[in-house]
């Protein structure tokens, strides 16, 4: 098939028609790739199974990997899921529309392919502007994972998607660059005390003050337990893997610089994600991606999946990264590596 490619220009007349023709294809039972604050997401129509079936077909994701249903009102939400638990008000005041995505019981509205057959539902209200107006204009929820091939990095830009999806998917809607960059934040608030399944762009602190509570991390148990009986069965996966073999380094900028200078003289093409005030010493031959200030974790989660992307079309052989603490956006982006680097 060929994807068609709607640009956002800005431009009032522009953009209504793009998301018009977007929301279209959404309703003919189609896929498009949309912009959100987080990362960009393969949508359907989250209420027909059929329509759902072809984002798995897409990515090449496995079907027990349950998906996230975007909402852009209360009143939508109110339709698929049947209770909200202790907690959720007082996290939806302050994050919903957000990068914060709830773990509700679902109605019986939501076809077993977006649940992959469990009883919950995902449900996010992304805080972007277009991606609001689609599902708005769509008229109906959209279903949508990251837009990428199954086990790739997350896009955060129209090109990433087109670098995985084209001919894949019916549009993008090309709507620039990702805010957050690294994807919501996925909280189960029936876990006693509630637990975060993924962390994200809403940190573990802000959560945690918000509800006044200390929450739990769901922590990936051993390789080979049963996927299907997993609290969150994508954060199993070996994910968000660029073509290079990423290197996470703890420690400081010094032990970040070994380690690209002994690949390097090993005779590997060496990228590194490199903060803008460590100075790579000159004698170290490497590609570098400015990632943005050691400490400025939200600069760094909206870059990393655009450096290990960026890294990899110059062709390194090894990517070597720092790792954030678990402070802020610092948790997301140390997951998004870990499970990269496996
Ligand atoms: O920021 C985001 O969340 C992006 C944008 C597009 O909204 N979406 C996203 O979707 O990251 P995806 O499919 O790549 O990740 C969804 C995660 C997976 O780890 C999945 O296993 C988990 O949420 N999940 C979805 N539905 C679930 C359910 N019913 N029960 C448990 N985990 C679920
Ligand atoms: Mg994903």
């Amino acid at each position: 098939m060929k994807t068609l490619v709607l640009k956002i220009t800005g431009d009032a007349k522009n953009d209504e028609a793009a998301i018009a023709k977007a929301a279209e294809i959404i309703r003919n039972g189609g896929t498009v790739a949309f912009p959100t604050e987080t990362v960009y997401g393969l949508g359907a129509n989250a209420l027909r199974g059929e329509s759902v079936q072809k984002i798995y077909a897409a990515k090449g994701r496995p079907s027990w990997n349950p998906l996230i249903v975007h909402v852009s009102s209360r009143d939508m939400l109110n339709s698929l899921v049947t209770d909200y638990p202790q907690g959720f008000d007082k996290l939806a005041a302050k994050f919903m529309p957000g990068p914060l995505t709830f773990l509700l019981p679902k109605s019986d509205k939501i076809p077993d392919e977006v649940s992959a057959g469990r009883n919950d539902v995902a449900v996010r209200m992304p805080k972007h502007e277009i991606a609001r107006k689609l599902i708005e204009a769509a008229g109906v929820p959209i279903a949508a994972p990251s837009a990428n091939r199954s086990g790739r990095t997350s896009p955060t830009s129209a090109e990433h998607v087109l670098e995985d999806l084209d001919g894949r998917i019916d549009a993008v809607l090309d709507g620039g660059t990702c805010d957050v960059g690294v994807e919501s934040t996925v909280i189960n608030l029936m876990a006693q005390p509630p637990m975060i399944l993924r962390p994200g762009g809403v940190s573990k602190e802000a959560i945690e003050e918000t509800l006044g509570m200390p929450v739990t991390l769901f922590e990936k148990s051993a390789e080979g337990t049963d996927v299907k009986a997993l609290p969150s069965p994508g954060m199993m996966l070996r994910h968000y893997a660029p073509n290079a073999k990423l290197y996470n380094i703890e420690g400081d900028k010094y032990a970040l610089f070994a380690a690209a200078d002994k690949a390097a003289k090993e005779g590997n093409k060496v990228g590194v994600l490199l903060p803008s005030d460590w100075q790579l010493p000159e004698n170290i031959k490497a590609e570098v991606y400015d990632y943005g200030t050691w400490g400025d974790w939200d600069t760094m989660a909206r870059r990393v999946f655009a450096g290990l992307r960026g890294l990899d079309r110059k062709k390194v052989d090894v990517i070597f990264a720092p790792m954030p603490p678990k402070e802020g956006l610092g948790l997301a982006i140390r997951d998004r590596l870990l499970r990269a680097a496996k």
